[in-house]
C-alpha cells in the first residue's frame, strides 16, 4: 500500500525549531524514520514537506486520485485552512492526523483542527513517534482488510 506522510509549514525545521515543543529529531531523521518504519511494514512510505499550500493540495489530490493513505501533520494550516480540510475530505483511503506536540495542551488557537474532522483518527502529543504510530496502525488496517 503506498502511504503519503505529508508536512505542512515550518516541519522542515524540525530539530532546530522551538526543540522544547517539538524535540531535537531533524526534519531529515524524520524522513529516515519513516521510510524504515515503511521498510518494516512493507509499505511504500513516501514522505514530503511543504511551506506552499497549494503543493500540499496538489500531494493530497494525488492521494485521493490513487486512492491511497495519507499520514498528515498540516502543522499550523491545521487550526484554518478550510482548503486542505476539504481536500482531505477527498481522500478515499485511511487518514491519520499527527501532530509532535499536545495542541490541547497550547495555546487555545491550537485547541481546533478543521482537519480533525475529516480524519480517520488523530495522534498528537507523543513526538515524532506518533508518525511511527500511524504507519503501524495503517499496516496493521491493511492486515485486518479494512485499508
Ligand atoms: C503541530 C502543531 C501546530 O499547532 C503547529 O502550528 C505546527 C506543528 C505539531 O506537530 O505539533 O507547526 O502541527
Amino acid at each position: 500500500m503506498r502511504v503519503h506522510v505529508l508536512n505542512g509549514p515550518n516541519l522542515g525545521r524540525l530539530g532546530t525549531r522551538q526543540v522544547d515543543v517539538y524535540g531535537v529529531t531533524s526534519y531529515a531523521d524524520l524522513v529516515t524514520m519513516c521510510e524504515k518504519t515503511g521498510r518494516e511494514l512493507g509499505l511504500d512510505v513516501v514522505v514530503r514537506q511543504t511551506d506552499a499550500e497549494h503543493e500540499l493540495l496538489g500531494w493530497l489530490h494525488e492521494a485521493a486520485d490513487e486512492g491511497a493513505a495519507v499520514v498528515l501533520n498540516p502543522a499550523a494550516w491545521s487550526h484554518y485552512s478550510i482548503a486542505v480540510r476539504d481536500a482531505c475530505a477527498m481522500l478515499r483511503g485511511p487518514l491519520v492526523e499527527v501532530h509532535i506536540s499536545n495542541i490541547h495542551a497550547r495555546e487555545e488557537f491550537r485547541h481546533h483542527s478543521v482537519v480533525s474532522a475529516v480524519a480517520t483518527g488523530v495522534i498528537c502529543g507523543l513526538g515524532v513517534d506518533g508518525y511511527r504510530l500511524a504507519l503501524h496502525h495503517l499496516a496493521q488496517r491493511l492486515a485486518d482488510g479494512a485499508a
